[in-house]
């Protein structure tokens, strides 16, 4: 047997967050108004999950057009034009169609004729795997730029009669560009991904793929909609949460006293309380919205790290620690130099 010497690596430079955007549909959906449509209380949702009220994209308002808006937003902070745009990746569960990817209509949208434009389905970790994956490729020099993006309708594909799971999503979009980082800038220090696919069923849509195609026979039994085993998703996401922003944090060789605030995903505060108990981290250094906008899925962690960045809870030099969990299951965390 010969030896062979695998090819070395190519080294990336590091990248940074240049700019961030979100959108968030103008419509508001409140505790109160679910009182209306299904069993519930604004008592239980707000105790329970923390979510006041959540927002609902208008008809005829896709995941593309929020994932531009938010996209539009980030390009502008940049100072990146949008024919400038090498590489466009939205993170979404809610796809416009099934194929193409909501990145053609998005690419098309934005006019960023350039642009390779894909879709990531990693359900709430989803915007974190964008940013991983651009941290290599814009690293490793493949692409000068890339515009990540979080975009969700999740309204389209909830049972609006299911009161397990209707009162805890919305819709919305959140979006970053990724650009080479020069020296003086900030940079991404660290970011981890993990999957786990032995518990797929306890989070997912059942129907609407090759698994289960709509037809005349299953279209009213509503299985093209989210289901979830809450409990058990629960217990996994404090888990994997605290294991994730512990390897980021030892990855970028820091320690929780480094970090200026955390963004965890934004799906319910209890979660968020347990993770916070569980690390060396300041229930006021972490960044909560989840009030107003419920459980937006990849959007989340985007919506929320832009909303610290302008309102000033970041500034130059800090050092944020991002981490999410969603259906897959999956999680991802990225410690981030601003
Ligand atoms: O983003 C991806 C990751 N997703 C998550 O991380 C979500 C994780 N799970 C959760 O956040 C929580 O499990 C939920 C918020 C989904 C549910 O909270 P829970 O405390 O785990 O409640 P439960 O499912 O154990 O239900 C407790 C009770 C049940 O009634 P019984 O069986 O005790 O009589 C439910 O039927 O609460 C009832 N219930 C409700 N009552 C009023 C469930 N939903 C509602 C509701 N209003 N909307």
């Amino acid at each position: 047997m010969t030896d062979s010497v695998a090819p070395s690596a190519p080294a990336l430079v590091p990248v940074k967050i240049a700019g961030t955007g979100s959108y968030l549909p103008e419509r508001i959906m409140t505790n109160h108004d679910l009182e209306a449509m299904v069993d519930t209380s604004d008592e239980w949702i707000t105790t329970r999950t923390g979510i006041k009220e959540r927002r609902i994209a208008a008809e005829g308002e896709y995941t593309s057009h929020l994932a531009t808006k938010a996209a539009e937003a980030a390009l502008e902070q940049a100072g990146l034009n949008s024919d400038d745009v090498e590489l466009i990746i939205v993170a979404t569960i809610t796809p416009d169609t099934l194929t193409p990817a909501t990145a053609c209509y998005v690419q098309q949208q934005l006019g960023s004729l350039k642009a390779v434009a894909f879709d990531i389905s990693a359900a709430c970790s989803g915007f974190l795997y964008a940013l991983d994956y651009a941290k290599h490729t814009v690293g490793a020099g493949a692409f000068k730029n890339a515009l990540i993006i979080g975009a969700e309708k999740l309204s389209a594909f909830v049972d609006w009669n299911d009161r397990n799971t209707c009162v805890l999503f919305g819709d919305g979009a959140g979006a970053a560009v990724i650009l080479p980082s020069v020296s003086g800038d900030g940079k991404i220090l660290s970011s981890q991904l993990g999957t786990d696919g032995a518990q797929a069923e306890l989070l997912n849509i059942p129907c609407g793929g090759s698994a289960c195609p709509i037809t005349l026979e299953n279209a009213n039994e509503k299985t093209a909609v989210l289901a979830m085993q809450g409990r058990e998703v629960f217990k996994h996401a404090v888990n994997a949460m605290k294991r994730a922003s512990i390897e980021a944090i030892k990855a970028a060789g820091l320690t929780f006293q480094d970090i200026k605030l955390l963004i965890p995903h934004q799906a319910n505060l209890r979660i968020i309380d347990a993770i916070v108990e569980r690390l060396e981290i300041r229930r006021e250094d972490v960044f909560i919205n989840l009030d107003k906008y419920g459980n937006t899925s990849a959007a989340a962690v985007a919506i929320a790290l832009d909303e610290a960045h302008r309102s000033g809870r970041i500034n130059r030099g800090d050092k944020i620690l991002l981490v999410a969990f969603g259906a897959g299951l999956t999680w991802a965390s990225a410690v981030i130099e601003w």
